[in-house]
């Protein structure tokens, strides 16, 4: 692996915008070694930072949640979920195994899809309240990321949405123990927190090292009861992480394994869960996959599909992993033109055959089998079924600009370049 040489933060680089100059964690990732500087002014030769929870994986493992809570230091723990996990029955199995350690835990369950900063508000004054100590959310990204919300809060003070951006959340934050429910998100491993703001109906990003969870329980067994629906988005979800991530300008050797054995796994086995839901073999793979995926893109960030998804997610309150499949396929088209050469490994990844092809072809080839997936699993053909207008284009691609995620991605991206990505998917 080459030597890095550092370019520190402060500077404004091609692609990037004003006021966004550093890379993510303040360093600019060097594309050419794959590897990101770890610390402003460092110069170092193949030196990467990964930052990762203490994992427990496996069917049945929700009955660690116990020990783990105990292990964080729990006496007073707060749950975070939301109806459709309390009624899969899962937040009651949670309670057991906590009652089962000593614990009898606060819980607050009004968290909604596309958590919103109002409900966000509403769960911290609740912890505050109770005097809660621990933040476990069992569900899917929306009650991960409203329990990170509240965890930010706690430890920083002021409003969540102060928080947007790199590096804002300054000060420690009380324990987390994550559940994921579905497969995935990858919130559980993450350094990532979305919420949506309310007033200006976008979604911000807060991104930092401060948010890795420190515990992520993934348990297969909880994602036998999501509907068809979500089980599709958030597989997408899963898939647009491990490709984004892969040709993200920050991505590194130690991330990129993750990334591709994820892109196989949702390929291998995504469809398998929609058509036998019960069963447990292809779900573990897909859990697997959520979590490799998310161990990838909280490494080395994402790209234009999650900044232009947020954008859609925040103004119609969107699934997120819908919105993300359908965009990829245009947005691996655009990306191809700068690092074609990443998309052949990827198109391996995804089982397609692309020996001796150039880069721009494998993709082209990844971008139909993407679409090919998102067909086998009911995700719509274009923005429009989801309610997206022509007139909304010129609002999303203004705001698509001020997301955290497009920093890494490795083609520059004009607000006319967004637009047109924008018309292409409608
Ligand atoms: N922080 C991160 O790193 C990160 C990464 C990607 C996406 N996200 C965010 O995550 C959110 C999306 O999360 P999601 O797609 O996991 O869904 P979600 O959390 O929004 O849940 C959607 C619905 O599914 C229900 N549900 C969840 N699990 C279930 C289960 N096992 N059985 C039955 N019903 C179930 C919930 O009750 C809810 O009604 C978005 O806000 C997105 O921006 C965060
Ligand atoms: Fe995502």
């Amino acid at each position: 692996m080459s030597t890095v040489s550092a370019r520190v933060s402060g500077r404004t680089t091609g692609g990037r915008h004003p006021g966004e100059a550093s890379g993510p964690l303040g360093v600019e990732p060097d594309p050419a070694s794959g590897f990101a500087a770890t610390s402003p002014g460092h110069s170092a030769g193949s030196l990467a930072k990964f930052h990762a929870p203490e994992v427990v994986f496996g069917i049945g493992s929700l009955g660690e949640a116990g020990f783990a809570a105990v292990r964080l230091g729990a006496r007073r723990p707060m749950i975070v979920t939301d109806p459709g996990v309390i009624e899969a029955g899962w937040v009651a199995m949670l309670r057991h195994h906590l009652a089962e350690a000593g614990l009898r835990p606060v819980q607050f369950s009004q968290v909604t899809p596309n958590p919103k900063d109002r409900e966000i508000r509403a769960a911290y004054e609740y912890y505050l309240q109770e005097q809660a100590d621990v933040l476990i959310a069992i569900g899917g990204g929306s009650c991960i990321d409203a329990a990170k919300g509240v965890a930010i809060l706690s430890g920083n003070g002021g409003q969540i949405l102060d928080y947007a951006g790199v590096d804002q959340v300054s000060r420690p934050i009380p324990p987390t123990l994550m559940i994921p429910s579905t497969s995935g998100t990858g919130a559980d491993v993450s350094q990532f927190c979305i919420v949506t703001d309310t007033a200006s109906a976008v979604k911000i990003t807060i991104m930092g090292r401060a948010l890795v969870p420190d515990i992520s329980i993934t348990d297969p067994l909880l994602l036998t009861t999501m509907p068809e629906d979500l089980n599709a988005a958030t597989g997408l979800d899963a898939l647009t992480h491990g490709i984004e991530s892969f040709v993200s300008l920050a991505h590194n050797p130690l991330a990129d394994t993750h990334a591709l054995n994820a892109v196989g796994l949702v390929f291998g086995h995504l469809r398998a869960t929609q058509e036998d839901p019960g069963e447990h073999e292809h779900r573990t793979k897909m859990a697997q996959a959520s979590l490799q995926a998310g161990l990838a893109f909280s490494n080395a960030i994402l790209g234009a599909t999650h900044s232009m998804s947020h954008q859609v997610g925040g103004l119609l309150d969107a699934p997120h992993g819908v919105v993300n499949g359908v965009l990829l396929p245009h947005v691996i088209r655009y990306n191809a033109a700068s690092s074609p050469q990443r998309f052949i490994a990827l198109a391996r990844a995804a089982g397609l055959v692309v020996d001796g092809l150039p880069g721009q072809e494998a993709a082209e080839l990844l971008a139909t089998h993407v679409r090919r997936l998102a067909d086998d699993v009911g995700v719509p053909r274009g923005l429009g079924e989801l309610g997206v207008t022509e007139s909304d284009i010129p609002r999303l691609a203004r705001t698509t600009m001020h997301d955290a995620c497009l920093t890494t991605n490795p083609r520059s991206v004009s607000v006319e370049d967004v637009a047109q990505l924008f018309r292409q998917a409608l």
